[in-house]
């Protein structure tokens, strides 16, 4: 009974804590300099990393996440994409950029995986630093610190153009678009995933619903997301833009990861303590937004879409 006791309270007081740290002290979007502050200090606090691995998107789950390790499920995750975007059928050797790269889970398993050459920009230079240790010599795999919004990159230099949930961070969704299409050459292979608002035609919004998109903006440094059928607009409107774009929602087979990655917490508790009592803290403060995400993607406040489309 006492035990039982301690562990409720223990629960309880973290819980408290959780959602104190989550009010106070919200990484809200204010530039892209917010963006870079907030993965540079996600990068080197490394909760990120030692819990969940090289990559900083959701998982895809063929099966019930109690049979999967969310880890795997981030792998299965980039080969589903690159398989159902069609960049596996570009040859070896084939230029690809990764827009957003993180610390460069994906971009190394293009180059590893499928020969490609792989540059990878994201706005952290913390990200980039760490990327490159992460990186096996000789493998065709470079970082760069640059905005996506305004890449120093020449028109239809690339076979490829990867980018990973880097969409929410970016305010103007059609420059994102034209600039990724635009360094694309023609016929090469554009791939999206990002989370995306239901679409403004599918229904009102409740107050409810209102306060929740809010925190999942501003506790994550997002300044909005596009529905899934304003993001396919925004790449169809764009002059680089070389035909069809295909879209699906993959919000089923993701899903899990939202509460795996919390699980994550307790499969891999050394992780956790490892960090000490501020990436204890620091762990427990994502939680709230964590259980918001995916109350939002159960209720479909929010969506996970899929874009394919040629340059
Ligand atoms: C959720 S993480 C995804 C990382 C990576 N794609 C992955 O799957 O592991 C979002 C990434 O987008 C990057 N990002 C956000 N805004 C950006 C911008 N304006 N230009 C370039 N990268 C940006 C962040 O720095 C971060 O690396």
């Amino acid at each position: 009974m006492t035990v039982f006791f301690w562990i409720l309270s223990l629960i309880s007081f973290s819980l408290f804590l959780s959602v104190c740290f989550w009010l106070s002290k919200a990484r809200r979007y204010t530039s892209t300099k917010s963006v870079a502050t907030a993965y540079d200090s996600w990068t080197n606090e490394r909760l990120l990393e030692k819990l969940w691995g090289e990559h900083v998107h959701l998982g895809y789950y063929k099966q019930s996440f109690l049979k999967c390790d969310f880890r795997k499920a981030k792998i299965d995750f980039v080969h589903e994409l690159i398989r159902w975007s069609g960049l596996d059928q570009l040859p070896k050797g084939s230029r690809i950029l990764d827009v957003g790269c993180g610390i460069g889970g994906s971009a190394r398993i293009l180059a590893q995986d499928y020969g490609f050459d792989v540059l990878g920009i994201t706005v952290s230079s913390a990200q980039v630093r760490r990327a490159k240790e992460l990186t096996p010599q000789g493998l065709s795999c470079r970082f760069e610190v640059m905005n996506a919004l305004d890449l120093k990159l020449e028109n239809g230099s690339f076979d490829g153009v990867w980018s990973v949930e880097a969409g929410p961070h970016i305010p103007d969704k059609q420059q994102y678009a034209d600039e990724m299409l635009r360094v694309l050459r023609p016929g090469g292979v554009l791939a999206v995933a990002d989370w995306n608002a239901r679409d403004p035609l599918d229904g009102e919004t409740s107050l409810l619903e209102k306060w929740v998109m809010r925190q999942l903006l501003d506790q994550w440094a997002h300044p909005e997301f596009s529905s899934i059928n304003e993001f396919r607009n925004h790449l169809l409107n764009s002059r680089f833009c070389g035909g069809e774009v295909q879209i699906e929602d993959w919000t089923k087979f993701t899903i899990p990861s939202w509460l795996d990655s919390v699980f994550e917490g307790f499969r891999r508790p050394k992780a956790i303590f490892s960090l000490g009592l501020k990436g204890f803290v620091s762990g427990i403060r994502e939680i709230p937004t964590i259980l918001l995400m995916r109350w939002a993607f159960s209720s479909g406040l929010m969506e996970f879409g899929v874009f394919r489309t040629r340059g």
